[in-house]
This record gives C-alpha cells, sequence and structure tokens, in this order.
C-alpha cells in the first residue's frame, strides 16, 4: 500500500474525501457508461438503415427520450452537487474546534522554512515542548490540531492518506486537523509550487499507538547523550567549533541555533534534508561534504570539511539516537 496516496486511506478526514471520490466515480462511470451506450446503439442502427428507405422515428418518442435524458442528468448533478456540500460541512465540523471536541487534541506547529519544515509540539510547559524537522509522529484515533505559518515561503501541507491539503502562507495562521486511524509510516509532501525546492519538501509521518507515541515523546524530551567514542568525540568539537553549531541546536550541548532543523535526535530520523534522501551514512557524507549538489538553493552551506573531518562528524551525528 503506498505511504503517499489518498486511495490508501488512513484518517478520518481522508475517509470523508475519499467516500466523495467514490461516489462521483460511480456516477460519472454509470453516466459515461451511457452515453457510450446509446452512442454504439444509435452507430448501429445507423449502419441497418442505411439500406433501408423507410422514413425515421416519429418525433413523439424522441421528445420523451430527450426529456428523460436531461432530467437524469440534473438528477446526477444535484446528487453530486448535494454529497459536496455534505463532505464539505462533515470536514468543517471535523476541525478546529478544540472546545467542541470530547478529547483535547495535541497541538503540533508547522512553519513552513526555506526548504524544510519545522514542527514543535505544544506543551504549556516550556522544557516539555518538542522540536523536529520534518518528520511528523502522531498517536492513532486521537485529534492533532496541526498549526500552520510562515515568514516567508508558501508551502501547502499535504499527507494525503490522513486529510486534504492546507497552505502556509507568511502573515497568516492556519488550522488543519490529522485524526489518523491507523498505525503506520506515510508521506507527506508539500503541494503547491513554492521555488527551487518545491519537489524536495517531504517529510515522515509516523502514526504509533498510544503507548509508543508516550515512549517517543519521552525519548524526545531526553537531551543529546554526551560522546563515547574519540572519533565521535572529534566530530562533537567539530560541530561546536565550525559554523554548524551557529545555526543547529542540539539540546545538552552548546549548540543553539534556531535558524536550521533541531539535531538534538537526528539520528532517529528516516530522512535527511526534507525527504530528499535516506538517513545512512553515504548520503550523511554527500549532504555534509557538498549541501548545495543534493539540494541547490537552501540554506545549509558549503562548510569545506576535509574527509577526515567528515568521517568524524557523521559519527558524531550517528550517536544522535
Ligand atoms: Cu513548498 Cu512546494
Amino acid at each position: 500500500m503506498s505511504v503517499q496516496s489518498a486511495a490508501n486511506i488512513a484518517g478520518r478526514d481522508a475517509a470523508i474525501t475519499g467516500n466523495l471520490f467514490t461516489l462521483f466515480l460511480w456516477i460519472t462511470g454509470f453516466m459515461l457508461l451511457l452515453v457510450v451506450g446509446f452512442l454504439l446503439a444509435a452507430a448501429m442502427r445507423r449502419h441497418r438503415a442505411a439500406a433501408d428507405t423507410r422514413p425515421g422515428p416519429a418525433e413523439g418518442p424522441l421528445r420523451v427520450t430527450l426529456i428523460a435524458w436531461s432530467g437524469l442528468i440534473v438528477a446526477g448533478l444535484l446528487l453530486l452537487v448535494t454529497a459536496s456540500y455534505l463532505t464539505d460541512r462533515a470536514l468543517a465540523k471535523a476541525s478546529p474546534d478544540p472546545t467542541a471536541a470530547r478529547v483535547e487534541p495535541l497541538r503540533i506547529k508547522v512553519t513552513a522554512q526555506q526548504w524544510w519544515w519545522e514542527i514543535e509540539y505544544a506543551d504549556p510547559y516550556p522544557p516539555h515542548r518538542i522540536r523536529t524537522a520534518n518528520e511528523l509522529v502522531l498517536p492513532v484515533d486521537a485529534p492533532a490540531q496541526v498549526r500552520l505559518e510562515s515568514i516567508d515561503v508558501i508551502h501547502s501541507f499535504w499527507v494525503p492518506n490522513l486529510a486534504g491539503k492546507q497552505d502556509l502562507i507568511p502573515g497568516r495562521v492556519n488550522v488543519i486537523r490529522l485524526f489518523p486511524r491507523r498505525v503506520g509510516h506515510y508521506r507527506g509532501q508539500c503541494a503547491e509550487f513554492c521555488g527551487t525546492q518545491h519537489a524536495h519538501m517531504a517529510f515522515d509521518v509516523t502514526v504509533l499507538s498510544r503507548d509508543d507515541f508516550e515512549a517517543w515523546r519521552k525519548r524526545q524530551l531526553r537531551p543529546a547523550a554526551p560522546p563515547s567514542t574519540s572519533l565521535a568525540k572529534a566530530g562533537h568539537d567539530i560541530f561546536m567549533s565550525r559554523q554548524c553549531a551557529m545555526c543547529h541546536a542540539i539540546a545538552g550541548t552548546p549548540a543553539q541555533g534556531q535558524v536550521a532543523p533541531d539535531l538534538t535526535h537526528f539520528a532517529s530520523r528516516r530522512t535527511i534534508a526534507a525527504g530528499t534522501a535516506p538517513n545512512n551514512r553515504g548520503y550523511r557524507m554527500a549532504w555534509l561534504a557538498d549541501p548545495q549538489k543534493m539540494k541547490p538553493g537552501s540554506n545549509m552551506p558549503y562548510i569545506g570539511l576535509e574527509p577526515t573531518e567528515l568521517d568524524a562528524l557523521d559519527a558524531y551525528l550517528e550517536t544522535l539516537k
């Protein structure tokens, strides 16, 4: 089953729009069959009538047929319009009214960046706020209210398996509600052309059981463990002394940069650079060696690391579980 498909339904809103799609498919499919059927019948009749010299059909039956046909089209269109309206109402009811919801929704803020997704799990107690990048982890059968914000770029947030699309627009706050129904891995993708890296604007979505989600939340709140091997220690020192620490934050270390993805639990992510490549040693080394080659236009600069430095830096990043 596809991890990025509106046909592989895994959320409440996706189910509502999926039902509308099925209804459209049946009604328009039925009408298509009727049109093609009548067309074939007419062609065959014309073929048979070519040799026939008798006059054509009388006016009466033709009139009745045309009225019935128009009636059928109007009824079909009315049905589709009504279904669209009801679907729209159902989606509006399913979305942002936290006071009406029986369960307090999980509140998540997604901020559009060039070119990545900044994700923060809200909590009244600031040290309990989880910050991640390009990965959304949700508990199953629980509502999540996602607040969409942007400073300088317009993206469209879309996890087709879970719900419809919603834009992130500078100077505006949009909200989309996700209600996952099935545990699994899915893929979100920017659904609106936003610039050079539009195609590399994906994110991982993982739906976990309530217990697994709690365990994930606890792990995310832990600061990074200090490196234990000498290679990883060398990597740590490179990270803190070169440009890395000016943009990225790693909890529990002096690195507190806020303009690039938080890397505290970087090694536990499935992809790098907003879904551009899998998070493995080969791709990480290529990314660190020359980010502009893998993702032209991204704000990650070329640092000019020696091969031994690359090796150490990657060894350190690997410890950030
Ligand atoms: Cu962001 Cu396309």
